[in-house]
Order: C-alpha cells, then sequence, then structure tokens
C-alpha cells in the first residue's frame, strides 16, 4: 500500500494583482509639473494654501472648441448644452456662456444658475427625471427646450399647458437597450413604442407641440459606435413621428457621456489610450442624420450636452503630502491633503498623479490616501512614484468634472477654487470657514444653558 495523502479540497489562492489586473499604469516615469497654466505650482500653493484646485481657463476654452468645432464640421447646426451638474462653478459655465454654448440643466437651482449668469431661458435645456410644477411652469414661459421623462411628468404638463392656456413645445427622452447596464431609469422606452404612444398623446393635446427627441446613452462610453447606434434609433422614430403624425422634429438631441483620459479603476487599458477623440464622436453621432437629411420636412438642430469631456481635464487639484507611513502589508502610504471629500472620482478612476519636484527615475509603490478620519479615503489604491518625503507637493490631473459639483464638506472643508488663466489667478470660490458650515443651524431653546448660551447660534437666533 502507497501512503496517500488524505483528500482535501483544493484552495483558491489569489495572485498578488489578479490574473486579471492591468499592468501598472505607472511603468512609465510620471512627468514632473512644475506650471499649471503658466503659473508655478509652488506660488499657487503659497498664495492659495493647499490642497487648492485650480483651473486652467485657455485648456477647457480649447476643447470647447475642439468639440463643437468637430460637430459643426459635419452638422453645421449643432450647438452645446453643455451640462452644468457636472461642474456647476459659475466661472465653469460663465466660461462655456462665453465661447457659445447654451446651459443644459436637471433641476431648478441650475436653470436659475444659468438666468442668473444672463443665459436666456431660450437657450437652456431642461432635463432630469423630476422637475417642479413652478419650474416647468417659468421653463416653458421663458421658451426653453423641455425634454419630458415619463408619463406622469407628461400628464402634469399637459395640465400645465392647459392652465397656462398656450402651446408650448416640448421633447421625448428615449431609452433603449444599446449597452449593459442599460440606461433605462430614465425617458420613454424605444423598443415596446412607449415613446410612440407619448408621441401620439402629445400630439392629441390642444396646447403640446412634439418638437425634439432627447437620448442621453449613459455617461463615460469611449465607443463612438454605441453614439452611432443610438442616433440612427433616434433618427428612425423622428422620421417615423413626422409621418405618422403631422409632427416637425425641429430638434435631435444626443445628450453627454463622451470619455476623457482618465481610467476607470479595473479596466484593462488606460483611459488616455481608449476613448476617442472628439472628431470621432462627431462622425458617428452625425453619420446616420447626414444620411436622413432629405427624408426630415424640415433640418433639425442637433444639440449635444458634453459634460466631462468638455471640464475634465482643465482641472487639477495641488495637494501636499502630509506624512509617509507603512501599512500592515508593508506597502507605504502617503497621506495627502486631499481626501475623497473633495475628489469623490477617486471612487471610480485612478487619477494621473504627478510630482512636483523632480526626485529621479528611482520609484517607489505607494497607497495615496486622503486626511479624512475614514478607512474608505483611498484616492490611489497603488501608484509608483519617486520616493516622496512630508512636504512634498504633487499635482493631482484631470479633476474637472463631477468633483466639485459632488465634493462634500466632511471632516474638513473645502478649499480654494482658482482659476488660472493668461493674465493671473482668480479666486472663484472662497476657502470654506467653520461659520460656512455651522451658518444653518439653530440651537434649539431647551438646549440653552449656561455652558451655550454664548455659542454663534444663539447669538444668531436672538
Ligand atoms: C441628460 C444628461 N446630459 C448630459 C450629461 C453629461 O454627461 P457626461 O458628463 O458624461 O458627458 C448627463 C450626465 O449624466 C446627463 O444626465
Amino acid at each position: 500500500m502507497t501512503d496517500r495523502k488524505p483528500y482535501s479540497s483544493p484552495e483558491l489562492q489569489s495572485l498578488p494583482g489578479g490574473p486579471l489586473s492591468r499592468p501598472p499604469l505607472d511603468c512609465r516615469r510620471p512627468e514632473p509639473i512644475s506650471k499649471i497654466a503658466g503659473h508655478d505650482v509652488r506660488d499657487l500653493v503659497e498664495r492659495f494654501g493647499s490642497p487648492v484646485y485650480v483651473i486652467d481657463d485657455e485648456k477647457m476654452r480649447a476643447q470647447y472648441r475642439r468639440m463643437i468645432g468637430a460637430f459643426r464640421a459635419s452638422w453645421p447646426d449643432t450647438f452645446i448644452g453643455t451640462s452644468v451638474k457636472t461642474n456647476y462653478l459659475s466661472c465653469m459655465v460663465a466660461t462655456m456662456r462665453e465661447e457659445g454654448a447654451w446651459g443644459e440643466v436637471v433641476s431648478g437651482f441650475e436653470y436659475r444658475l444659468c438666468r442668473d449668469l444672463g443665459i436666456p431661458g431660450n437657450e437652456i435645456i431642461f432635463n432630469g427625471p423630476w422637475k417642479t410644477d413652478d419650474d416647468i411652469r417659468t421653463a416653458f414661459a421663458e421658451g426653453a427646450v423641455v425634454n419630458l421623462d415619463g408619463d406622469d411628468e407628461l400628464e402634469r404638463v399637459i395640465a400645465i399647458a392647459n392652465d397656462m392656456g398656450k402651446e408650448v413645445g416640448v421633447g421625448l427622452r428615449l431609452n433603449m437597450q444599446l449597452n449593459y447596464p442599460p440606461w433605462d431609469k430614465f425617458g420613454f422606452k424605444l423598443e415596446n413604442d412607449h415613446a410612440l404612444e407619448a408621441a401620439r398623446i402629445i400630439a392629441r393635446e390642444p396646447n403640446l407641440r412634439l418638437d425634439g427627441l432627447h437620448m442621453h446613452v449613459g455617461t463615460y462610453l469611449p465607443d463612438p459606435a454605441l453614439y452611432g447606434r443610438a442616433m440612427s434609433q433616434v433618427v428612425s422614430l423622428a422620421l417615423r413621428l413626422e409621418r405618422e403624425l403631422d409632427a416637425e422634429m425641429k430638434y435631435l438631441d444626443l445628450g453627454g457621456g463622451y470619455a476623457t483620459r482618465n481610467t476607470l479603476h479595473d479596466t484593462m487599458l488606460p483611459g488616455e489610450a481608449q476613448s476617442a477623440t472628439p472628431e470621432a464622436y462627431a462622425e458617428a453621432v452625425t453619420r446616420p442624420l447626414r444620411q436622413a437629411v432629405s427624408q426630415f420636412k424640415g433640418s433639425p438642430r442637433l444639440f449635444i450636452e458634453p459634460g466631462r469631456i468638455l471640464v475634465d481635464e482643465s482641472a487639477s487639484i495641488i495637494t501636499t503630502v502630509r506624512a509617509v507611513k507603512h501599512m500592515a502589508g508593508g506597502q507605504k502610504a502617503a497621506l495627502l491633503d486631499a481626501g475623497v471629500h473633495i475628489l469623490p472620482t477617486a471612487y471610480w478612476y485612478d487619477h494621473e498623479i504627478r510630482p512636483v519636484e523632480d526626485r529621479g527615475a528611482t520609484m517607489e509603490n505607494y497607497r495615496m490616501v486622503g486626511p479624512l478620519c475614514m478607512q474608505i479615503d483611498v484616492i490611489r489604491k497603488e501608484i509608483n512614484l519617486p520616493a516622496l518625503s512630508r512636504d512634498d507637493l504633487l499635482v493631482i490631473e484631470n479633476v474637472g468634472a463631477y468633483n466639485f459639483s459632488q465634493s462634500i464638506q466632511f471632516i474638513y472643508m473645502r478649499p480654494a477654487y482658482v482659476m488660472a488663466h493668461a493674465n493671473g489667478v482668480d479666486v472663484v470660490r472662497l476657502p470654506e470657514e467653520d461659520d460656512y458650515v455651522r451658518s444653518q443651524e439653530r440651537l434649539p431653546s431647551h438646549l440653552i444653558n449656561d455652558e451655550t448660551r454664548n455659542s454663534v447660534l444663539v447669538r444668531d437666533v436672538t
């Protein structure tokens, strides 16, 4: 008899990095960066503190011009509705406006922000799954493009239009099966004729007019072919509505979602290698329109609503290494003063981070963590950088989209936001102070006692 080992079930062990993980993005040495928009990084920190969020005005304008240029080259009647929620710092919206953009909004707050910056109502596109009656009335009164999201909203809009006693134009937001997971929280479904039925209802209403169709395919979509497929279906439905319902499509709106060079966690390729150019997106979106041009009653205007592709690459955060530590597994961690409260996109991107000092070619592996007293405050799970020490400055690039509008005050205040341009640097949002956080609070009377009597909150109330 041979000695046999008793059977034990096999164990799965993960290999470091995992068999399917992408090779480290940072095999190349990240180039040191000493200036942003021509301004010295160290000077910016000296003037505005660390961390500081820096917007490069010229870079943003150049990207806008490239995007609109690419689309107008193949469909001259194209307008950009800049997606306000992507970054609703007023300076961003005002810059886009100076370049010729309309505003694309999804709430009354964003609508009023655009109006406050001088954008007329009839150059605002109003989307979103929930719009209040008051906001819808204002939008109709001022001639905004209003895209409806569902049956209940259509019902409310019929009542509002009848109450206003005048004909108003509306668009229908569509959803269709294009990708997985489907982007199906919004709009009227195309495949089961839900959208067609909604259009028929509008055609029967004396005070409603169907002016256009809207489709937002999803967000961060590197493949232009997806846009081509979406546009083909939008065009087919638009032509059918013109034929069957005596409608005339004044516009087709293909939303946003155009990807940037940022890299999503767990993707095989870095973002810069897989995201398409504005020209490739323009070709994909406009081709179905050009092919059908002679079949339309008029010539529909094309709206696009880019967000991230316009603003992502124009902003950076300068941050300081506040400590270098070793974690339990031996990996080094650099503790930065910028956390996920001002950089929420770190939850889904591996942001590019560059040193300011040139510290040579020897690289070390770091986890980049933020200053919040939370284990989840991780800016990069892993990155190779030349050796870091306390007080080193770093620049986190491509942070213009969704970081300000989704930032929160949590543990630390939000820092200064500045805009750098050829003539200088302007503060566009002051750093928050304690008062900012507490100003909306009130101390209820049963908590006012000898200890709390002198609190600013009590003085506020009395
Ligand atoms: C209706 C609509 N348009 C435009 C955008 C902008 O998207 P992105 O920033 O991905 O271009 C969004 C964002 O989700 C959206 O919901």
